[in-house]
């Protein structure tokens, strides 16, 4: 029986580049915005724990799969967010140190609630939310890599770690979802983790941004806030234009590859070959 609902041909791996970020990370590595360096530097502190919650997930009901095609996604899947999870927590250690931010601070409410959430969340319902987060990535990624509009007056370096990331969100999109699937999750936790999983998604995320922002003393600085609203809302929008597709995921005959994006793959490769 098929269980991935992944285009048949499609196949992924992880890649593993490197990244030389140490003076880029000291600075507003955006466009001299310290909002937007902030934003992308939050994301990246969530990144590592919250793929460490999906490689947990995922792992739990691995023994439901049959499909061989399903099976060596999952393997894939694994395989790229280890990675990403530990980019991403290199990146945020030199970070934090040539920053000078709080590690202890960013991350300790991240692992309680990680930890009280192993105890007190069914592991079904936890697969249902990284489901919807992996959507919610997936939705964000595709949106940035689409436009190509999220990194103008960047570092390279910086936008070149969160396209190569993004990337294989696209690839692996679908793998919790079908995951879920096949372990019969039902219609009504998907749609009610949604919700939670984003709004502990963005709280942790704005949380952390401003903790930065105070650190660099621009927590009370108005023209940030408000050219960081402009960025997510306004122009370009990268959390509005999002808002339309990540709604889908509430659809009762939903799939991540009803939005056939692989394009976006294809394309980023054939740039990075030409580089
Ligand atoms: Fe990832
Ligand atoms: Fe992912």
């Amino acid at each position: 029986m098929r269980q991935s609902g992944s285009p048949k041909e499609h196949s992924f791996s992880p890649r593993r580049p490197s990244f030389d970020l140490e003076s880029a990370l000291a600075h507003d590595w955006h466009g001299g915005s310290a909002f937007r360096t902030a934003w992308f530097n939050a994301l990246s502190m969530m990144s590592p724990y919250g793929e460490r919650f999906f490689i947990d997930s995922v792992n739990e009901f691995r023994d439901r799969i049959e499909d061989p095609q399903l099976k060596s996604e999952v393997q894939a899947f694994l395989m790229q967010e280890t990675n990403h999870l530990h980019q991403h927590k290199k990146v945020n250690e030199l970070l934090c140190s040539v920053r000078g931010y709080d590690m202890r601070a960013i991350e300790e409410p991240i692992l309680s609630r990680a930890e009280w959430t192993k105890k007190n969340v069914p592991a079904i319902r936890r697969l249902a939310g990284t489901a919807a987060n992996e959507h919610l990535t997936a939705v964000l990624v595709a949106d940035m890599l689409r436009h190509n509009d999220s990194f103008i007056g960047a570092d390279p370096g910086m936008a070149d770690l969160w396209y190569w990331h993004g990337i294989e969100e696209i690839e692996h999109k679908s793998v919790a979802f079908d995951v879920y699937q096949a372990a019969e999750g039902s219609l009504k936790d998907r749609r009610l983790v949604q919700i939670f999983g984003t709004v502990f998604f963005l709280s942790g995320t704005f949380r952390i941004l401003r903790l930065m922002l105070k650190h660099d003393g621009k927590l009370w600085s108005l023209r940030e806030w408000l050219s960081g609203f402009k960025f997510l809302f306004v122009k370009p929008g990268v959390l509005r234009r999002a808002c339309i597709p990540y709604f889908r995921f509430l659809q009762k005959d939903f799939h991540p590859w009803h939005d056939d994006d692989r394009y976006l793959i294809e394309e980023w490769e054939a740039k990075r070959q030409s580089s």
